[in-house]
């Protein structure tokens, strides 16, 4: 797909949007993650906004609190509404490490410490319509 910026865009069938899936989109330089959750659609950038892992292959939930995504590489959580950063990164290592080496737990522990403390940013957000079954983002 390509786009002009400032252009509405179809990036997906709003029939093919499963309910709480993200769909990962690359269009006019830009990599989506494009989502419905109870009717209503989202996009949001698809680079994390720590260290640029593909936020579609993270964990979207519907909370009391409004739209959670979860990064999948160092659990940063980001508002799917807004692409706000409300957490993270996760600061340790993973805890079920039992069967692990000394030397891989240590290596771990010391990628954690310094993901951490790598500043985690806002994502960029883009507006979404619906057009008959297309669903457009405004690049
Ligand atoms: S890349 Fe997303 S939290 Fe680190």
């Amino acid at each position: 797909m390509s786009g002009t910026p400032g252009t509405w865009v179809t990036v997906a069938k709003a029939s093919e949007l499963a309910s709480g899936a993200m769909k990962r989109v690359e269009i006019g330089g830009q990599e989506l993650a494009v989502f419905a959750v109870a009717g209503t659609f989202y996009a949001l950038s698809d680079r994390c906004g720590h260290m640029s892992a593909p936020l579609s292959r993270g964990a979207l939930a519907a909370t009391p609190a409004g739209l959670v995504i979860t990064c999948p590489l160092h659990g940063s959580r980001f508002d799917g509404a807004t692409g706000k950063n409300l957490s993270g990164p996760v600061k340790e290592a993973p805890p079920d490490l039992d069967q692990a080496s000394d030397r891989l737990r240590r290596f771990l522990a010391r990628t954690a410490e310094l993901s951490a403390a790598i500043r985690t940013h806002d994502v960029p957000r883009f507006d979404v319509r619906t057009v008959g079954d297309d669903v457009q983002v405004r690049l």
